[in-house]
């Protein structure tokens, strides 16, 4: 526990005038300024990262002085409505006003795909979509509406966008990553920071939301079968060590995002070789601090400093703190982290000047945010979830849909006069349409996510009333006389986040497969929509069907399906990432060479 005597409320507060509280002061004289004022202690709490879940009581941000609270996936207000989460960030934000200095905290959440832990929020495709799309300025409005919404309920710092390159179909986080191709990462990737960071509202006056650029690094190339977690197998893995594809690809991307003036880089959970990438000051200080001159400032992942340490955990901050970290997502042990790292600058474990670092690049993006000059006010939350961004998102998903296949011309479908049966398990689900990283870590089931519309919902909404359309999930439907003149089947994956979704064998399901096989029996043409966070293997299937369609993950808005299977969009995507066809190809290079050399199903960049 830290001293009463060394913390607050006996040191006197700076007067109003003091340089740090003047707008029109530049930054640097700010941080300066600011830095001079604050005890180790104030310095600390700057670099520590709590989960709100984990706080004992709400005092404990002013108390600690810490710099940033986050609500990790699912760790909402009481009743999930956009007016309880503004409740809930803003007492956490005045809270940390409340301390002598004033220092405003980061509010950090992963809203990787929309805001999507506020129930009713827009929820977009998530980044492998995006991908598809290959638009940059889709990309970059996507953001600032994701961003829009997140100020609506008074949270200020993102976690994404993901700029992993995922080598390997069967990683659970695929679909968290734009693209196999370190370049497309790197250009989408600005342009989803440029959103965010641009004033939500488009004013420079108001602040922005802070991004992360993540997972630092060499994350899409972990090896299968190196987890050093338990219940994964590639996730939270091992990195092969090589100086030439780090420079050249897993590079690349973060070069681009601080370029773009990221603000924060978070380090990955993975192992570069025998080192946790969190301990190698040759990746953090040297590659991503000297070579890539980033200013911004270094976060951990989650539980990060502690993940698979082999020391203690007071030892362990001070190899990552030393080897660049200056921001520690504990989520949960901050009295401890506190301590520790006081006593190691004590014993000169720790420089005082490694310290004054990390603070002032903490500090200084906070003020570069105008987040110092903000005045805390409760707002309307018109823009979660508004007619606009979910207007953008149908038409993202709609640009994310990517057409493998269309026999005899089938699509555009006409909406008019004809019998369409559709089916599958994905067909009527807005949850499986969103994936994870909804409303709760591992995404939820069924249709309850206001405002949101279903693939069916879509294609119901879409035809003329001329047109037949029977649903049956599993696609048993009356035998009649004559055949439907359309089968549409809806099939893939079941939402899943990390590890969890490490996946062996990533295919149809065999009840998938029986659904399909229904559904073409009892139509004249079928048409099959994959909603899946990765390529699946369906080399063998592919042959039987009439149109293939990957829909990737595409979020709350199924009319974007609608739109392209009726021609009211073309399709315009292609694919984002080399699709196997068996898994003896994996895994792939960025290049498109197969790990058996053999020819990939589809190739990146394949697209009808
Ligand atoms: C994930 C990160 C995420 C963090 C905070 C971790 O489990 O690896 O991508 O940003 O949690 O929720």
């Amino acid at each position: 526990m830290l001293s009463q005597k060394k913390i607050g409320p006996l040191l006197p507060s700076p007067p109003p005038d003091a340089l740090y509280r003047q707008p029109n002061v530049p930054i640097d004289v700010r941080v300066n300024d600011l830095l001079t004022r604050m005890t180790l202690e104030e310095k600390i709490g700057q670099m520590a990262l709590v989960d709100k879940n984990s706080l004992s009581n709400i005092q404990d941000v002013s108390h600690y002085h810490l710099g940033a609270v986050l609500s990790g996936a699912g760790a909402k207000p009481r009743i999930n409505t956009p007016a309880h989460w503004q409740e809930m960030v803003l007492s956490f934000r005045q809270e940390a006003l409340r301390t002598r200095l004033g220092i405003p905290i980061l509010y950090g959440i992963d809203a990787n795909h929309g805001n999507a832990n506020v129930l009713g929020a827009t929820i977009f495709p998530h980044a492998i979509g995006l991908g598809a799309s290959h638009d940059k300025e889709l990309v970059q409005q996507v953001a600032a509406a994701t961003a829009n919404e997140m100020k609506a309920v008074g949270l200020n710092w993102t976690y994404s966008p993901s700029l992993d390159a995922p080598k390997d179909i069967r990683w659970g986080r695929v679909y968290e990553a734009f693209s196999d191709n370190p370049q497309l990462n790197a250009e989408l990737g600005t342009a989803y920071i440029q959103g965010t960071q641009i004033a939500a509202d488009n004013k420079v006056s108001t602040p922005y939301t802070l991004a992360t650029a993540k997972h630092f690094v060499g994350t899409g190339a972990m090896i299968w079968g190196s987890s050093y977690n338990k219940r994964f197998k590639i996730d939270q893995g091992t990195t092969v060590p090589s100086q030439q594809l780090l420079d050249s690809q897993y590079l690349l991307p973060f070069n681009a995002a601080v370029d773009a003036h990221v603000s924060s880089v978070m380090v990955s959970l993975n192992h570069w070789g025998e080192t946790r990438t969190i301990d190698s000051s040759q990746l953090v200080n040297d590659k991503l601090k000297k070579e890539l001159n980033f200013q911004g400032f270094v976060v951990s992942d989650w539980y990060g400093g502690y993940e698979y340490a082999r020391s203690s955990h007071y030892e362990a901050n001070i190899t990552s703190i030393n080897a660049g970290l200056d921001m520690m997502m504990l989520p949960f042990e901050y009295k401890k982290f506190i301590s520790d790292v006081r006593t190691a600058v004590s014993r000169g474990r720790i420089k005082q000047s490694r310290i004054d670092d990390a603070t002032r690049r903490i500090l200084y993006q906070k003020f570069k945010a105008g987040l110092f000059d903000e005045i805390l006010v409760s707002r309307k939350q018109n823009d979660v979830g508004s007619a606009k961004n979910r207007l953008l998102a149908r038409k993202a998903v709609a640009a994310s849909a990517v057409l493998l296949k269309n026999s005899a011309a089938t699509l555009p479908l006409s909406k008019n006069g004809l019998k369409i049966l559709v089916a599958g398990d994905s067909a009527d689900n807005v949850g499986k349409q969103c994936g994870a990283w909804t409303v709760e870590w591992q995404g939820v089931n069924g249709n309850w996510l206001p405002g949101s519309t279903s693939i069916l919902q879509g294609i119901r909404n879409t035809v003329g009333s001329n047109t037949k359309i029977d649903y049956d999930r599993n696609g048993l439907f009356p035998t009649t006389s004559s055949k439907a003149d359309v089968g549409i089947v809806v099939v893939g994956e079941a939402p899943y986040a990390e590890g969890l979704g490490d996946n062996a064998n990533p295919q149809l399901s065999d009840n998938d497969l029986k659904t399909i096989e229904r559904v073409r029996q009892a139509s004249t043409r079928v048409i099959v929509i994959i909603v899946a966070g990765r390529p699946l293997l369906i080399s063998q299937q592919i042959p039987n069907w009439d149109v293939a369609i990957m829909a990737w993950l595409p979020g709350s808005e199924g009319s974007g399906i609608a739109d392209v299977l009726f021609g009211n969009q073309n399709f315009t995507a292609r694919l984002p990432i080399s699709w196997p066809a068996r898994l003896s190809q994996i895994p792939v290079e960025p290049s498109g060479l197969t790990a058996d050399q053999s020819k990939l199903l589809f190739l990146r960049d394949y697209g009808l």
